[in-house]
């Protein structure tokens, strides 16, 4: 029985891979901030026969405290951890700051996944072909990062906070390797496209009703994305890191995966993780 952590893993295409893990077996630990989906998402594993083996963690993922009580419950209870999963997002049309003073997108979308990455590396060393599974934007719509601003907080735009974040995420991901020589575990960044999930739900109107009418037209539903994620999660890549965009490899180069900007942005994390207490 394998053991999968999925943050986001109440809705969209998190939880379509918790419920697919399940309902063939392993164990999944859900983690999100509400407790309605978590409810839900407990409802549907118990359904499958599956309660178990399903756990949802409540943690709200923009806060570091949130973050390190998922590598703390999860390391408590947890021998080994077969995939990692990030996929927990909500899209702010207007700049907020989370009870650690950082940009809430900057935040949830990337510095959760350094946290709990880094957190639980210990954890998926164990296991027998682990992988980190980060759902991004590789390859998508172009972003930039805003070095001396990186809380955004001259200009803020929602589409530019989440366009940031998915810089940072591809370098997470490139640096990967540099972080971790050696390491077994596989860091995997995959772009699903277009899906039809919550996703619009956070958006101002009209936009939330225009891009719900374009998802059910033109996005792909949850349970046909979700397969080549879970492939690769059963199937990691040799290499230590890669990229992908609806199951096609993208090349780690160019200034998307630079090796040199990925440092820069992990000692600037590192920095700024210094610098914040450590029982928040
Ligand atoms: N959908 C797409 O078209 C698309 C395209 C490209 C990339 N992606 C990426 O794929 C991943 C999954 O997207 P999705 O559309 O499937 O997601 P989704 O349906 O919007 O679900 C988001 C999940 O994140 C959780 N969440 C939100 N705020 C949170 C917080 N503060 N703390 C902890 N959990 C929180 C939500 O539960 P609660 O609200 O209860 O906390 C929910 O379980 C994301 O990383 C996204 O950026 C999606």
């Amino acid at each position: 029985m394998r053991t999968y952590v999925i943050t986001g893993g109440t809705d969209g295409m998190g939880k379509g891979l918790g419920l697919h893990f399940l309902e063939r077996g392993d164990r999944v630990i859900a983690v999100a901030s509400g407790k309605p989906k978590g409810r839900a998402f407990l409802a549907e594993a118990e359904a499958l026969g599956a309660g178990e083996r399903a756990v949802f963690l409540r943690a709200d993922l923009s806060t570091v405290a949130g973050m390190r009580r998922v590598v703390e419950e999860v390391t408590a209870t947890t021998e080994a951890v077969d995939g990692l999963v990030f996929g927990a997002q909500r899209f702010r049309p207007v700049r907020e700051e989370t009870a650690d003073g950082l940009e809430f997108t900057f935040a949830l979308s990337y510095l959760s996944r350094v946290v709990i990455g880094e957190g639980l590396m210990e954890r998926l060393e164990r296991a027998d072909a682990p992988v980190i599974m980060s759902l991004a934007g590789s390859g998508g719509l172009p972003g930039q990062i805003f070095w001396d601003d990186l809380q955004l907080r001259e200009g803020y735009k929602g589409m530019r906070a989440s366009m940031q974040s998915s810089r940072c995420l591809d370098l997470l991901g490139a640096g990967f390797p540099i972080r971790h020589p050696g390491a077994r575990t596989r860091y995997v960044l995959y772009n699903p496209g277009f899906v039809n999930t919550g996703m619009a739900d956070p958006l101002r109107q009209p936009m939330r009703s225009l891009t719900k009418v374009l998802a059910r037209f033109f996005a792909m539903p949850v349970s046909k994305a979700i397969v080549p994620i879970a492939r690769l999660l059963d199937h990691p890549p040799e290499a230590a890191a890669t990229a992908f965009m609806r199951g096609k490899p993208l090349p780690l180069t160019g200034s998307a995966f630079a090796p040199a900007a990925a440092d820069r942005l992990h000692r600037v994390t590192a920095d700024l993780l210094a610098g914040l207490p450590a029982t928040r």
